[in-house]
């Protein structure tokens, strides 16, 4: 790169949008200024007011956090954006299953979508259920696939990591596990390749005088996959964790790290799925989602994901989401 280009490079702003200033999205727009990866945060809300509210709260804290400019904006300003977080919708409510949402969210996203994705940047959406909205997204964007990623089991993976954490007494950076397919009720644990510090989780039992049986493993898989529902009846939403997550998927972009993150992004063949997005350990960088990686899952992990990614799919064909990229 040539001096001048690297200055121009470094004086460009790293704009990141976030469309819904809600829970999930002013949490995100707050982690983000704390962590400095990006100089320009501008929140988008249908309730314009809302997301005013929490421009100047979150602005108040400039004088203690890395600089930035926050705002409240409108689509206009996604055009610039490096990347467009989308956070709006409606949430969760106690009983609902993720997927009750799906019309709503999928509606809601046919009038922010074109409007969010005019730009060169890429889409990130987090608005549940996440894999159908990410395939929404996609549809309604007309983006490259690797250009539109959903949040995916991004969460789901950092809970099971706690919790294996917790059981092992180790570290949750220390813990390699992940939770792939749906984000939802259909996930897939991927027990044969947990690992700390690459020893499989067996031989840490065995070295280490620990047991894992298979009703720990049952235990342990529910309160991942089930913690949205309990959090959710004690405090009414999440945001805390996801917020974190979106930050953690942000930094793999703008700082083109190639870092491996379950995001959600269209499967193209990978063990037979094909037209659909779920999660897989994926490389994310400046590109997006820039390659999936095939796992050596057992039969078993292989048929689960497989059967997640059908119930995706009839989920996409009951939204009447038709292929068309
Ligand atoms: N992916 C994950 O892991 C994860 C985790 C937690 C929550 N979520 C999801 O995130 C979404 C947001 O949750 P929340 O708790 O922030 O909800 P919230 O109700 O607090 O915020 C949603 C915001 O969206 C805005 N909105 C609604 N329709 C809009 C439109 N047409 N245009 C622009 N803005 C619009 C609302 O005004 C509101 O401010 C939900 O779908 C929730 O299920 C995802």
């Amino acid at each position: 790169m040539h001096i001048a280009e690297a200055n121009s490079a470094m004086h460009t702003p790293a704009r990141v949008a976030v469309v819904g200033a809600g829970n999930v999205g002013s949490t995100f727009a707050y982690t983000l200024l704390l962590s400095g990866l990006a100089s320009e945060i501008v929140l988008i809300d249908a309730n314009h007011a809302r997301a005013e509210g929490e421009a100047m709260d979150i602005s108040h804290a400039l004088p203690f956090t890395p600089s930035a400019r926050v705002w409240a904006g409108d689509y206009a300003d996604c055009a610039e954006a490096a990347i467009t977080v989308i956070t709006a919708g409606a949430a969760q409510k106690p009983g609902e299953t993720r997927l009750d949402l799906a019309k709503k969210n999928a509606d809601i996203f046919s009038q922010i979508v074109p409007a969010a994705s005019a730009g060169n940047g890429l889409l990130l959406v987090a608005t549940n259920p996440v894999d159908v909205l990410t395939y929404a997204a996609l549809q309604q964007s007309g983006l490259a696939p690797h250009r539109v990623l959903g949040s995916g089991t991004i969460l789901d993976t950092a809970r099971f990591r706690y919790l294996l954490s917790r059981h092992f007494d180790v570290d949750a950076h220390s813990i390699h596990a992940y939770i792939i397919g749906e984000h939802g009720d259909s996930e897939v644990p991927v027990w044969s390749l947990a690992n700390i510090a690459g020893l499989r989780l067996n031989d840490f039992c065995v070295a280490h005088g620990v047991s894992l049986d298979q009703e720990h493993k049952a235990e342990i898989f529910a309160a991942t996959r089930d913690a949205a529902y309990h959090i959710i009846e004690r405090k009414g939403s999440t945001y805390y964790a996801v917020a974190a997550g979106l930050v953690q998927i942000v930094k793999a972009v703008l700082r083109d790290e190639s870092t491996v993150l379950s995001v959600s992004s269209l499967m193209n063949g990978i063990y037979g799925i094909h037209d659909v997005c779920l999660s897989l350990p994926t490389v994310v960088n400046r590109n997006g989602a820039h390659r999936v990686l095939e796992l050596q899952l057992t039969d078993e992990e292989q048929a689960q994901l497989r059967h997640s990614a059908a119930t995706l799919k009839s989920h996409i064909a009951a939204l009447g989401l038709a292929a068309n990229h």
